[in-house]
């Protein structure tokens, strides 16, 4: 029977003969006996192949084998404690399909190197844990949004507009004209709420950040909704639910791979498991004020203080109404406090920083002329305006970055391990 590794602790089929396909993991050779250790996509066991019970040839090749070669063999389930998961694979035909090279991968390697040799590093343990937390959180989005009635709509990824800001467009020769990879897909999925409704899409995100951060990537992947009717109160409830969906999932499905990864599932769980407040911009500048920070009224939270704000929560928060001033030019004045915008950030807990951002949209196409105006042509935007002309109505929408809280999930130092093949201002290789 072919089976993959996991099915044998699963289903503790000790005294089964079965065939397993996959890589070697680990492997010594010592006279009449090779101990190797086999994995595939499942999991990893021990084998034990002794020259007394496989032919010549296969122990030859079991003694020859690499790390990373990879093997068919056939063998009986046996118990043993001392095992990894604690079964062993006694070898009976040991089928060496490639023996491949030296692997270049070992022990205490440096970041850089692994991220030279990253198709290679994908296998690593870790990368697999995480590349299957990932694969749970998308399609929990998917499972969120579906649940309640949104649709799926997507975007071009092209696009002749920029969304936040023109400093961190990537542009990209365009037959004869010059277009730009997307920056967001809200401008769009502003047009498609006006016969959908409420809908959200997972795309990919391009941003040239001129930053070499732990938090920013080139590439990325960002989960927006955008929705009819929505106000910025519901919007951010709606954010927190999303959160704590995706998070409650994860640790649902993958506390083997959180463990892998040396994660506090505890803490992590209980950081999802209290209301997650809500503070202004206004407040969180008197918190860090009184706290110390150097920082006054209408400057940017920027990393330092970010981290400095959350020492007093430990769950994630929104902060609502920043500065007018330095908000993109689709955030509307908040009529009750018109030097802020009716926008929201939320922030993770532990430093991991802002994982969610977005607002209600304004609706006054003279403020957001006159606000474009600053960075270019706002007649580049008449398109988008026309949705203010026919029929307009309040909504609003989000966007979260699938990288941040991944990163936040998986606890990890930097935001590269995250994603498989990271672009930043520094790496766009492999
Ligand atoms: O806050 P941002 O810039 O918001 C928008 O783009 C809105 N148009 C979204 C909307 O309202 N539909 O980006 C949203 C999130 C950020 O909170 C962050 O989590 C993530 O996208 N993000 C990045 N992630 C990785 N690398 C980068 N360079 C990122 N820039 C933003
Ligand atoms: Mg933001």
């Amino acid at each position: 029977m072919i089976t993959d590794i996991s099915r044998i602790f699963h289903e503790k089929l000790e005294g089964n003969e079965v065939t397993l396909r996959g890589w070697v993991h680990r492997h010594r050779a010592s006279g009449n006996i090779v101990f190797a250790a086999m994995r595939d996509a499942s999991g990893i066991i021990q084998l034990a192949i002794k020259k007394d019970k496989v032919n010549e040839k296969d122990f030859k090749e079991a003694n020859e084998s690499y790390v990373e070669s990879s093997i068919i063999v056939k063998g009986t389930v046996k118990k043993d404690e001392r095992a990894p998961g604690g079964y062993e694979l006694q070898v009976t035909n040991y089928e060496l399909v490639s023996r491949g090279e030296p692997f270049p991968v070992a022990k205490d390697l440096s970041e850089e190197y692994l991220l030279d040799i990253r198709h290679l590093w994908i296998r690593s343990q870790k990368m697999t844990a995480i590349l299957k937390i990932r694969s749970t959180m998308v399609q929990a989005i998917h499972e969120f949004f579906q649940s309640k009635g949104y649709v799926l709509f997507d975007p071009p990824i092209l696009s002749p507009n920029a969304c936040e800001g023109k400093m961190t467009l990537f542009e990209v020769q365009y037959y004869a004209e010059k277009m730009y990879l997307t920056q967001s897909w809200q401008l769009y999925a502003e047009a498609g709420i006006f016969g959908l409704g409420k809908i959200y899409d997972v795309a990919p995100t391009f941003r040239a950040e001129k930053s070499k951060t732990a938090k920013h990537l080139s590439e990325f992947w960002m989960a927006e909704m955008e929705a009819a009717w929505m106000e910025l109160p519901q919007v951010t409830e709606l954010a927190k639910d999303e959160i704590k969906f995706l998070v409650e999932k994860v640790i649902e499905k993958h506390v083997a791979e959180l463990k892998i990864l040396g994660r506090d599932i505890e803490k992590l769980k209980s950081q999802v498991s209290k209301p997650f407040p809500t503070i202004t911009y206004t407040q969180a500048i008197e918190m860090l004020v009184k706290d110390g920070a150097e920082i006054k009224w209408g400057e940017d939270l920027r990393t330092t203080e970010e981290e400095q704000l959350m020492k007093h929560f430990d769950t994630p928060i929104v902060v609502t109404n920043y500065p007018i001033e330095i908000m993109a030019f689709y955030k509307p004045k908040d009529p009750k406090d018109p030097k802020t915008a009716l926008c929201f950030d939320m922030l993770a807990p532990d430093g991991f920083g802002e994982i969610v951002g977005g607002s209600q949209r304004s609706l006054d196409v003279n403020d957001m002329m006159k606000r474009l105006s600053k960075e270019g042509n706002p007649e580049d935007y008449n398109w988008y305006f026309d949705l203010r002309k026919y029929g307009s109505v309040p909504h609003s929408g989000y966007g979260v970055g699938v990288e941040r809280v991944l990163r936040w999930i998986c606890g990890l130092e930097n935001i590269k391990d995250v994603i498989a093949f990271p672009r930043t201002m520094s790496r766009n290789k492999p």
